[in-house]
């Protein structure tokens, strides 16, 4: 048999190395009880492989640390929010940049600025941070993904596309006064990392300009969109990563942006936006709440940094690297007949714990449950993504019960091998062999915001 090159190994060699401590399984029993069977609550030394999160856990190439010696530390008009903002013109486009210390900085400055209580703010599918914001702004989420979003076993290629007779419905509805913005993630987390098309992005502007409506792209993952559309969209194969980038930026008035993801540092984000009046506002705004304009609650080398990220991250190399990584993942799992979302995302495969352990009730919180076992059979970390994710409803005060019940294996960017990724699979395997004896959870603690960070459990 011909062996066949594997074309997403790694571009890059490793220079430094971060021991990890193994622990028995007794071990594990006493630090899941202590931690309330929460995942956010474990001591990250109690861990394995930590996949819990892409977020700020991806590992600086040797550029970017030679980039932090260069950090130009002054209070005001530091030399790297030049080259951040610059960097941020070239590859994504808008005009304006607002540094911030991580994405929820940025959208609790956009939310402040431009909605106004009772106004309401469509999304492809909610985020947690990004709902909170908008809520807490006085607005009301409305969810207006396409249908097949929701389908795990729905093998359509950009299930995180925009439903515009949904928002048209919405806009006939409320009026277009009352939709500050389209809020557009790509890609769309909570839907299993799934992307936008392009074309879906074209025909959501011609939509919104054709009513005075903003859109605001989450741009926290849009490299690895670009990935997507070059692999799947017609007329895409041929272009640069970057200039897919672009493009898709181009049919938005802003982004916010985490930079802890696409952008390959440990922390930071920023607001862009394109209208001066939106700009100069959130130019004040920033001071109040993060740090003056030009550091945004960032050190000089953290900017230089996500500036040296930027270059780095669409680098057609590394991301068919990051993305064929998470794709082996998924389609060992898929094979051993696990239940996963369908096509798998950009930056997790993510198990079906509803059709992993059919014999749970959505209240005994079976992604909860799943994300204990997992950390209990191999000291695997993942996170839960249904129904402790979703929280209550700010009005009604009762569950959002969505129809996903997800837990999350997210890969850190330029971290774990193949080897790391195989055990991860034995380790999900064997707590599938034994997923009839599994028993779920009850709440115990409950936090008013969030409360999927800090709330804690037992066993029913
Ligand atoms: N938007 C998306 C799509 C995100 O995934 C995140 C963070 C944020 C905004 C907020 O950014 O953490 O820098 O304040 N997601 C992380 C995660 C926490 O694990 O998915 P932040």
């Amino acid at each position: 048999m011909a062996l066949q090159k594997r074309a997403w190994a790694e571009p890059f060699k490793i220079k430094m190395v971060e021991p990890l401590r193994m622990t028995t399984p007794p071990q594990r029993q006493q630090a899941m009880e202590e931690a309330g069977f929460n995942t956010f609550l474990l001591k990250s030394d109690d861990v394995y492989i930590d996949l819990l999160t892409d977020s700020g856990t991806s590992a600086m190439s040797d550029v970017q640390w030679a980039g932090m010696m260069l950090g130009d530390e002054a209070y005001a008009g530091s030399r790297n929010y030049y080259h951040l903002e610059e960097a941020m013109q070239r590859f994504y486009g808008y005009r304006y940049l607002v540094p911030t210390h991580q994405g929820r900085g940025a959208e609790h400055l956009l939310s402040s600025i431009l909605i106004k209580p009772g106004d309401t703010v469509p999304g492809n599918m909610y985020f947690t941070t990004t709902r909170a914001h908008q809520e807490r702004a006085g607005g009301t989420f409305v969810d207006i993904i396409v249908d097949e979003a929701h389908d795990p076993t729905d093998e359509r290629p950009f299930k995180g596309n925009v439903d515009l007779n949904k928002l048209e419905a919405l806009i006939a509805k409320v009026g277009a006064k009352r939709i500050p913005y389209v809020s557009v993630a790509v890609t769309v987390n909570m839907a299993g990392g799934q992307p936008v098309s392009m074309q879906n992005l074209k025909e959501l502007r011609a939509l919104t300009r054709k009513h005075g409506i903003r859109v605001i792209l989450d741009a926290t993952r849009a490299v690895e969109n670009a990935w997507f559309i070059k692999q799947r969209e017609k007329g895409y194969a041929d272009k640069p990563v970057a200039e897919i980038l672009k493009e898709l930026c181009s049919y938005t008035d802003g982004c916010t942006m985490s930079g802890k993801k696409d952008l390959l540092v440990n922390i930071g984000g920023f607001l862009a936006l394109n209208e001066w009046d939106v700009f100069e506002e959130a130019r004040n705004l920033v001071v109040l709440f993060e740090g003056l304009h030009t550091y945004g609650g960032l050190a000089g080398r953290d900017m230089e940094a996500m500036a040296r990220g930027m270059e780095e991250a669409v680098q057609e190399a590394h991301i068919h690297a990051r993305i064929g990584q998470v794709e082996y993942v998924g389609e060992k799992l898929h094979a051993l007949g696990v239940p996963i979302v369908r096509p798998v995302g950009g930056h997790a495969v993510f198990l079906d714990a509803k059709r992993f352990l059919p014999h749970l009730g959505q209240l005994e919180f079976p992604a909860q449950t799943l994300a204990a076992e997992l950390y209990l059979e191999g000291g695997v970390r993942a996170m839960e993504r249904g129904i402790v994710s979703a929280g209550r409803d700010a009005k009604t005060g009762q569950h959002h019960v969505p129809k996903l019940e997800l837990v999350r294996l997210t890969f850190p960017r330029r971290v774990y091998t193949q080897a790391h990724c195989d055990v991860t699979v034995e380790s999900v395997y064997e707590v599938f062999q034994r997923r009839k004896a599994v028993r779920g959870l009850k709440m115990t603690y409950e936090p008013k915001y969030l409360r999927f960070f800090q709330a804690r459990f037992e066993r029913l």
